[in-house]
Formats: C-alpha cells, structure tokens, sequence
C-alpha cells in the first residue's frame, strides 16, 4: 500500500482546539499530516506572526508523531505537489462552512485533478469554534481557556493588556 501524505493548510491565527481535534483525527487516517500555515493571507493583519503560529502548532501537535509542520505561500496545489502529498485535509463545522469549502475543493481539483480534498467534522463541543472567535472573546476578558491549547493560552496573554486578561487567567492586581 502507498504511503498517503495530506497537507491541513490554513491561517491559524491562532490554532484553537478545533484545530487540533482535526490534526488528531487526521493523524489516524494518513501516514503523514503536513499541518501548513498560509504566510501571505488575504484575511488582513494576523494577531500572529507566521512563525509564532508555526511555533503554536508545533508544540501542540509535539504529541502525534506522524504531523509536521511547515509554512507556504503560493498555490496550495503546489506545496501539495511539493510535499509529495496526494491529500488535503480540512475541518467543516456546520454546513455554512461547506459552501466556501466546497469551491475550494473544485478549484483545488481544476488546479491538481490528482489532489483529493477530505472533510472531516471536529467533536461537537469545537463546532462553534473558530479564530476569529477566540481572538475577540479574549481581547473582550472572556473565557477561553477550554477552547484553545495552554500553549495557545499562554501566547495570546502576551498580545492584549493585562487589564484585559481574565482574572482566573493571571492578570495583575
Ligand atoms: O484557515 P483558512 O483561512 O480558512 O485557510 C484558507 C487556505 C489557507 C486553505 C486557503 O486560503 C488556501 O489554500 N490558500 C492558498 C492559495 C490557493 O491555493 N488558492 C487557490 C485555492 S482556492
């Protein structure tokens, strides 16, 4: 049987743990899960620089031994082909994520007819789970400690003020 690499690409700014419930999932059913962080996104200024959340997932993903992780720019489709990958990976939420996915996976597939896109749903409890979410609760004091990694928690503790950080999450008298 054939060795089956996939790439999970995204923006990760910051992983959360929907993130990692997808790489753990992932993990079992390839033999090699390229996590790759876009350098150059279209979504505006990132709270993370590049390295910082390829630094993130690194140490969260430490724990599976068949996941690295790698940074691109450019065409997905090519860091695939780079990476000898034959596999995308990606997280679906709810169905209101499908539609973008779904345009993805076609344009990924008129790019590489050869690269196959796979979905796979996080546990429920990540299902309203995402970046963006988690930045604005935290900049805003609430409490996200159960959706991201500590490691995550720790990082995003540096970005705002101490005066917004939750109580129980160390702030400053
Ligand atoms: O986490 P995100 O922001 O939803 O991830 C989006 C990502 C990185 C998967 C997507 O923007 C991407 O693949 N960008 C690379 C450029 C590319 O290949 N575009 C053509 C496919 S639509």
């Amino acid at each position: 049987m054939p060795q089956v690499t996939a790439i999970y690409p995204g923006t990760f700014d910051p992983p959360t743990n929907g993130h990692l419930d997808i790489v753990m999932r992932g993990s079992r059913i390839f033999d090699r899960l390229v996590v790759a962080v876009l350098r150059n996104s279209s979504k505006g200024t990132p709270l993370f620089t590049t390295q910082e959340r390829a630094e993130m997932l690194t140490e969260i993903t430490r724990p599976f031994g068949n996941v690295t992780v790698a940074t691109f720019d450019g065409l997905l489709v090519d860091f695939a082909q780079q990476q000898g990958a034959t596999a995308v990976l990606r997280g679906i939420r709810a169905v209101s994520d499908y539609e973008y996915e779904f345009q993805m996976a076609m344009m990924n597939r008129k790019l590489d007819p050869n690269l196959e896109t796979v979905f796979m749903q996080p546990a429920e409890k990540y299902t309203y789970v995402s970046s963006r979410l988690i930045k604005g609760v935290f900049q805003l004091g609430g409490d996200i400690n159960s959706l991201v990694p500590e490691a995550v928690m720790q990082r995003l503790r540096t970005k705002v003020p101490a005066s917004r950080v939750p109580p129980e999450t160390g702030a400053s008298t």
